[in-house]
């Protein structure tokens, strides 16, 4: 096209550009995508190509999606092709595409046309429509899937590209999603981060040219930044109001999220793997399947779009969504490394006085020849240690049934350390270059789960424990390093290393699901260093962060919230922070409630208030769980910070105020306004969770309509000698 452009004139370049365009905007096939309340809609141009032309509210008239293109009067549009649906690079496309492929002739040029799609059923709610695309010059073909979960308005995005070349294939990049948005301005919500630091907030409108979230950590890739995000269409969106559509990439290795806002003024979001040192290969006849990218769209704010993503999770994401947690004590912060059978079989008296339902033992049990003492030794050598556990693990857990807990363990199986017997037996197991010097993060190396003797190491060591301990009730599994100096032994195309990794973890997870489908297992990476959707199939929870003090973790807990249910949330109340016990409970409380503290250290007055909250806590813990969740307001810029929690027939809730500003005469000076309820409805509210000989200064004996708290409020009487207030809600 260009070259011909070159030998015209001023205006037949115009004329032409106008036959393109008329031509990119022939009608052609329609396919809308559509859940309750919004449509994607897909339409072929008249060069067969597959593009974008609507991403919004849904109309009740599938007809009218036929009349949307002409609407819009924008810039010249050259291509036909800027709206792709899964754009590809070396033919017209002029922007970032989602696939760039070199064929077995080495030409990189692609060109997908649309062949046929089809819609099936699932279920009641969940639908998949597949459409399969083909260039017709090379024979390669991609198949673009979207499954719709209609009632959540949630749509999870992923692609098949298939080599029927006679040779070989090389992706050079490989999205699994490539979306198309019009509208005045874009807002993008971001995170980025470091240890202790997760989820650090940024929201800023989106400049011309392309922003890129990416990770190439390899492990831990949520290091310093998570796969998810949102973006506000015309303005930033509120709680309750404005369009905003969150993205998040299902994927526990290294992503790439491109937001490109073009000449036009349209934004474009392509997301998948990585593409970064990982060209991938692909033989004649052989499929890639990229993961599954996410993304839920509100008209209505913010919290809609949370609520519905939290209930597609319950329901269909995560392991156990519907299900019940074990609330627990762990002995991490307690201990550390020091630690012996006694000391835990008093701690497992502990777990029992406190109340919880479990005890957690964490890092430091293992090892003999190179004894983990310290973070500097032992991991890969999963034996008890004989020296701190001369009965082995089974006697403790013995001794947790005889005191009517459950036990759970803590692995990191993944992981090596340059001083173990794994380390010396299996150097060719382990991810580093044959010829440089070694990096250590944390003192240790990953381990190289492309291969598959590997993979079959990380299930034996978890299956050997519950193998010899069958009442083995949870277990942590932790992921500190990321990997330096990416090199396999196993792997010929070294480019596949950081894609087969993640698939190898996943091959762990599925054969460990299989043959322990419920046991409870927590997702945790030095903290939030793995978060997302993917991983969570096989987790029950997952650790937000290492930061647990309480004023950090409600601002934490909040961003967490918009893409993540509370029951997934494990949140421990530990030593961290300058608060009181109460606040650090309750703030536990917003999610999965556990302990890391010493018991037997806490006074009379302290282990009575925790005691009382953990039963509180199992009476209220169905609608923390289950209900739905309305952030009232924000730690950011208030000095009272309010969440409500409310059961599906907003008969009850749980109302959690914290003080986050220790200014003079700080707190809820004004009503804060409740959301969701029935206006018709009489509700009482009832203080929760009063530190022993404290009276409550909420008047119980009053009743407001849903309709008077929804408008004017209530006054949770927040300020300095009152900082955290835990309320119940009930209906008359
Ligand atoms: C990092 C985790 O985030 C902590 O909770 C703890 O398990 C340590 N690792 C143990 O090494």
């Amino acid at each position: 096209m260009l070259k011909k452009l070159s030998g015209l004139s001023g205006l037949s370049i115009v004329a032409l550009l106008t036959i393109v365009q008329t031509e990119a905007f022939a009608q052609g096939t329609i396919i809308p995508v559509e859940t309750k309340s919004n449509a994607l809609v897909l339409q072929t141009n008249s060069t067969n190509n597959l593009n974008i032309v609507y991403l919004g509210p849904k109309l009740t008239d599938k007809k009218e999606y036929e009349a949307i293109t002409a609407v819009y009067k924008q810039t010249a549009e050259y291509t036909g092709v800027s709206n792709a649906a899964y754009a590809t690079s070396g033919s017209r496309n002029l922007f970032e595409p989602a696939l760039t492929v070199t064929h077995a002739d080495g030409n990189n040029s692609l060109d997908l046309q649309y062949v046929r799609h089809e819609t099936k059923k699932l279920n009641d709610n969940v639908s998949l429509l597949t459409v399969v695309l083909k260039d017709p010059v090379y024979d390669l073909e991609v198949k673009l899937f979207y499954k719709t979960y209609f009632k959540e308005d949630v749509t999870e995005q992923w692609s098949e590209i298939k080599n029927n070349e006679k040779g070989n294939v090389v992706l050079q990049k490989f999205a699994s999603a490539n979306l198309y948005l019009k509208a005045d301005d874009f807002w993008l919500r971001q995170y980025h981060g470091d240890w202790a630091k997760e989820m650090q907030a940024e929201e800023s409108k989106l400049t011309h040219g392309i922003k890129t979230l990416d990770s190439k950590l390899g492990t831990r890739t949520n290091l310093f930044q998570p796969p998810s995000f949102m973006v506000s269409l015309n303005q930033p969106a509120t709680e309750d109001e404005g369009a905003v559509l969150y993205g998040s990439l299902e994927w526990s290795g290294n992503f790439r999220i491109d937001l490109e806002l073009d000449n036009q003024d349209n934004l474009r979001i392509i997301a998948g793997i990585n593409n970064h040192a990982s060209a991938m290969t692909l033989t004649p006849g052989e499929v890639f399947t990229t993961p599954v990218f996410l993304s839920v769209l509100s008209f209505n704010g913010k919290g809609e779009a949370s609520r519905k993503l939290q209930s597609w999770a319950r329901n269909y994401k995560l392991l156990g969504g519907k299900g019940s947690r074990l609330t627990l004590l762990n002995n991490w912060e307690a201990t550390y490394f020091d630690f012996n059978e006694t000391k835990l079989k008093a701690l497992l008296k502990d777990t029992k006085e406190l109340g919880v339902d479990l005890f957690l033992l964490d890092d430091g049990w293992f090892a003999n020849k190179y004894p983990r003492n310290n973070d500097d030794a032992g991991l890969g050598d999963w034996q008890e240690n004989k020296t701190k556990l001369p009965n082995g693990i089974a006697s403790l857990v013995s001794e947790a049934q005889a005191n009517d807990v459950k036990f759970g363990i803590w692995v990191e199986p993944e992981m090596v350390n340059p001083r173990s017997e794994l380390y010396e037996k299996h150097p060719d197991w382990v991810v580093k270059q044959p010829n440089r010097k070694e990096y250590y993060f944390r003192n240790q190396l990953v381990l190289d789960l492309s291969n598959p003797q590997v993979q079959q190491f990380v299930f034996n060591t978890i299956d050997n424990l519950f193998t010899k301990n069958p009442k083995l009730a949870y277990i942590k599994w932790d992921c500190n390093a990321v990997v330096y100096n990416a090199y396999s032994a196993h792997l010929k195309n070294q480019s596949h290393f950081y894609v087969q990794y993640v698939q190898g973890l996943y091959s762990v997870l599925q054969k460990l699901r299989k043959k322990y489908p419920t046991v409870p297992m927590m997702l945790c990476s030095g903290g939030g260093g793995r978060v997302d959707y993917a991983a969570l199939q096989y987790f029950t929870e997952f650790w937000p962060s290492d930061n647990t003090d309480p004023l950090e973790r409600v601002f934490m807990q909040w961003e967490y919230s918009y893409f993540y249910p509370a029951v997934s949330s494990g949140n421990h109340v530990t030593d961290w922070g300058k608060q009181p016990i109460k606040y650090r409970t309750d703030v536990a409380m917003m999610g999965k409630l556990g302990f890391d503290i010493v018991v037997s250290k806490l006074n009379e007055k302290d282990l009575k208030f925790c005691q009382d909250a953990i039963k509180t806590y199992n009476a209220v813990k169905p609608i923390i769980w289950q209900g739905n969740q309305y952030r009232l307001q924000n730690p950011v810029g208030n000095d009272v910070a309010a969440v409500l929690y409310l059961n599906e027939e907003r008969t009850t809730g749980v109302i959690f105020n914290y003080l986050v500003n220790n200014r003079y005469d700080a707190g809820s000076s004004r009503p804060i306004r409740l959301k969701g309820l029935d206006a018709q409805k009489r509700y009482r509210i009832k203080e929760l969770n009063l530190y022993p000989g404290t009276s409550s200064t909420i008047d119980d004996t009053k009743t407001y309509t849903g309709e008077f708290l929804m408008k004017v409020g209530y006054n949770p009487d927040v300020k300095a000698s009152r900082a955290s207030v835990v309320l119940e809600l009930k209906a008359e």
